[in-house]
C-alpha cells in the first residue's frame, strides 16, 4: 500500500496554474452543471439543508448548490482553490462559506445533512481512505447521506500514453515522482470501504464518463 502523496502541494500547483492560464474553473461547465444535477435530486429526496462539501476546489459546485437554497460548506486543501472560491461567491447574496482543510482530518465543531465528495475521495491515498470515510461518518447527522462521484475501475485502453506512464496496476495508483495523486479503486472495493465506515449503502452504480473513464456513484445513510 502507497502512503506516499502529498496532497497540498500536488493541488495547490494545479489550482495556482490553472488561475495564471486564465481557466475559468478546475472541471468544465458541462461536467459541474451534470454533477449538481445528480446532488441535487440525492439531496431532496432525502431532505437534506446542511452540506459539507469536499474538495470543493474553486467552487463551482458550491455555488451551484448555495443558489438552489441549500446551506453550503465548501472545504479544500488548497488555499489557492479557497481564495478563488471566495472570490467567485463574494457578490452572491447565499448561504455559503469555504474553509481550507484536509479530509483526512477533517474535525469540524457541527454535523451535516448530507456530505458530498465532489470528485476528491479519488485523490486520498492508501490509509487515509478510512480515516477521511471515519471523519465523514462522524461529521454525519444521524440520518444523514454521504454522496459520492468517484473514479474507479482500469483505465480506458485508449487513455493517452503520458497516463499509462503514471500508472501503477499493483496499488492502483496513478504516481508521479513517487508521490501518488490519483487512486482508482475496483468498484467493490470502494463500496466495501464505504460500508467499513458504518455507512449503508442505499444506491450505487457505475458508469462511463467522456472518453471511458469508470465513475463509482454512491449514495450512502449513516
Ligand atoms: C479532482 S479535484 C475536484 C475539484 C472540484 N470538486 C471540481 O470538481 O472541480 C479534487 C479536489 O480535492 C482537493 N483535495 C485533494 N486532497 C485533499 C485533501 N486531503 N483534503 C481536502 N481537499 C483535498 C483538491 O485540492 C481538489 O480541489
Amino acid at each position: 500500500m502507497i502512503d506516499r502523496t502529498r496532497y497540498l502541494k500536488i493541488h495547490d500547483e494545479a489550482y495556482k496554474r490553472l488561475r495564471q492560464n486564465k481557466q475559468s474553473s478546475w472541471s468544465k461547465v458541462e461536467d459541474v452543471a451534470e454533477r449538481v444535477s445528480f446532488y441535487q435530486s440525492a439531496l431532496e429526496k432525502f431532505a437534506a439543508k446542511s452540506i459539507l462539501i469536499l474538495g470543493c476546489g474553486d467552487g463551482e459546485t458550491s455555488l451551484a448548490l448555495a443558489q438552489a437554497h441549500f446551506e453550503v460548506t465548501g472545504l479544500d486543501i488548497s488555499p489557492t482553490a479557497i481564495q478563488w472560491a471566495k472570490e467567485k461567491s463574494a457578490q452572491l447574496d447565499v448561504k455559503l462559506q469555504f474553509i481550507e482543510g484536509n479530509v483526512v482530518t477533517l474535525s469540524l465543531q457541527r454535523s451535516f445533512d448530507a456530505i458530498i465528495d465532489d470528485h476528491c475521495l479519488h485523490c486520498i491515498i492508501g490509509a487515509d481512505r478510512a480515516l477521511t470515510l471515519g471523519a465523514v461518518f462522524s461529521n454525519l447527522l444521524p440520518g444523514g447521506i454521504f454522496i459520492s462521484r468517484t473514479q474507479c475501475g482500469d483505465p480506458p485502453a485508449t487513455a493517452p500514453a503520458e497516463f499509462f506512464k503514471t500508472w501503477d496496476p499493483e496499488t492502483r495508483c496513478q504516481i508521479y515522482g513517487g508521490i501518488a495523486g490519483r487512486y482508482f479503486g475496483k468498484p467493490e472495493s470502494i463500496l466495501e470501504e464505504v460500508t467499513r465506515s458504518g455507512l449503508r449503502v442505499v444506491q450505487q452504480r457505475t458508469f462511463l464518463y467522456p472518453e471511458g473513464w469508470e465513475m463509482l456513484e454512491i449514495t450512502g445513510l449513516k
